[in-house]
């Protein structure tokens, strides 16, 4: 723990960034609007996930979250006030079709209307994802991503949102992590819908990945020359204590299913042999990717989205164990606790990570980089209308130290999202943890800009970070 706010430390050097950075702050609709119950929205998997015992920490809900749903305008406002140039939003699919097919509900869409023109107000960038994590529940009922029809249901919501949307929003993401929706949500089931078969998680991901690339192909055949689409994607940074024959086969397994599984199809290389070996024990999970689906994935996109927050270290393992946690369905490895300093999630932070992962994705990504979220959960005080969260701060400029090493090597990193604008509801942690650079009490809803907002907003104004 520091007490020390590397902002308050004058006349220091500053690191640059390059002059076009873009500069901005992510959310995701079921994790800060609420009001899940009006306006004709339909209940997505994580409203059943969250009002199911025991799933979600406390019994806590998408209800209040941060009431942006209401409370939208003032939280653009709080954005200009912090000088962010972009923001990050994801589109509710049950607002927009209820029921994830057919019909569309205006009143959804009129919302991001509302969103999107108070923004522009303000001169702040919208950047929007279409999927994050908010299957509606109808489509859950038919087998969710184990279905392949929901791959074609979002290209369809996709295209309609854009078609709506497209006068006013040039950025678009198709989903954000979708090793989370697959492994976690239907591997190990710590995420809606809750389901634990890690056979079901690769056919997921191959679903999920379908539907990108049919959302990608049907937003670009209707879409202005200047809009520019992209996948986000979480990474793993493996970290093993030694560089032996056994640790590096261990790495690669973890790489395989977390990293390659994702980067390999969208770069045009399919799936990964070795990962398609690995998880043969599992079944067949292969025959669920038809002719012509590689082709669909490889639809070029033109940046990606990278989501950063901590390293994993893992060790070798017996052949035949069974890899605990997300990664259920590997076996071989072990995952190892974190070490070090922790956030107050237990997060391992170590920025050297990420400038390891930036160079990594630097070789091996064709396009662009945008960091779309990278941020600290830490257990913040409110006291006198002040939030001095030094942990969070250090972990911010830290970061963006390490964004910046990993430009000055070579690496086209374009723009820096911090996770997040507000406290919000966490998933399965609930409200319990809080990653905003801005606080919510959820009882009153006042929100307080915390010192790494105010931190955020000085690296912004400077457009650099103290050396
Ligand atoms: C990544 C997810 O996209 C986001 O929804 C989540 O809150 C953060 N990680 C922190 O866990």
């Amino acid at each position: 723990m520091t007490t020390t706010d590397p902002e308050t430390q004058v006349g220091q050097e500053l690191l640059r960034f390059p002059p076009d950075f873009v500069w901005g702050a992510a959310t995701a609709a079921f994790q800060i609007e609420g009001a899940t119950g009006i306006d004709g929205r339909g209940p997505s998997i994580w409203d059943t996930f969250a009002a199911t015992p025991g799933k979600v920490l406390g019994g806590d809900t998408g209800e209040p979250a941060c009431d942006h749903y209401h409370r939208y305008a003032a939280d653009v406002g709080l954005m200009a006030d912090l000088g962010l140039g972009a923001y990050r939003f994801s589109l509710a699919w049950p607002r927009i079709q209820p029921t994830g097919a057919g019909r569309v509900e205006p009143r959804g869409l009129a919302f991001y209307d509302r969103l999107v023109d108070e923004l522009l107000e303000y001169g702040i960038q919208p950047v929007a994802t279409l999927y994050h994590w908010d299957l509606p529940q109808a489509l859950e009922d038919h087998g969710g991503w184990r279905n392949r029809d929901t791959a074609y249901r979002f290209a369809e919501y996709a295209a309609l949102t854009h078609a709506h949307l497209a006068d006013r929003v040039q950025l678009w993401t198709t989903l954000n992590e979708p090793w989370c929706s697959a492994f976690l949500g239907y591997g190990n089931g710590v995420h809606a819908p809750g389901v634990v078969d890690p056979r079901a998680a690769l056919e997921a991901a191959h679903h999920l990945m379908l539907g990108h690339g049919l959302a990608l192909r049907a937003m670009r055949s209707s879409a202005p020359a200047d809009h520019r689409f992209s996948i986000v994607l979480n990474f793993c940074s493996t970290w093993a204590d030694r560089d032996d024959e056994a640790h590096r086969v261990a790495v690669r397994k973890v790489d395989g299913l977390q990293n390659r599984l994702f980067l390999d199809p969208l770069g045009g290389r399919g799936y990964p042999a070795d990962v398609v070996e690995d998880t043969a024990w599992l079944g067949d999970w292969q025959r669920v990717v038809r002719d012509g689906d590689p082709e669909v994935i490889a639809s070029p996109i033109d940046w990606m989205g990278v989501n950063y927050y901590s390293p994993t270290r893992i060790a070798p393992a017996p052949a035949d164990h069974v890899t605990e946690g997300p990664f259920a369905g590997l076996r071989g490895v072990t995952v190892l606790p974190p070490r070090g300093e922790l956030t107050g999630f237990g997060w391992e932070v170590d920025a050297r990570a990420f400038t390891e992962l930036l160079e990594r994705l630097g070789r091996d990504v064709a396009v662009p980089l945008v960091i779309t979220e990278n941020g600290s959960a830490f257990p913040d005080v409110l006291r006198d209308g002040e939030v001095v969260d030094a942990d969070r701060t250090r972990y911010l400029i830290d970061h963006l130290r390490a964004v910046h090493t990993a430009i000055a090597r070579g690496v086209d990193v374009r723009g820096y999202f911090a996770w997040s604008l507000l406290d919000n509801f966490e998933w399965a942690a609930g409200y319990s943890q809080r990653f905003g650079i801005v606080h919510v009490d959820f009882g009153t809803q006042v929100r307080t800009v915390k010192h790494s907002g105010h931190t955020l907003g000085r690296v912004i104004s400077r457009n650099g970070v103290p050396a």
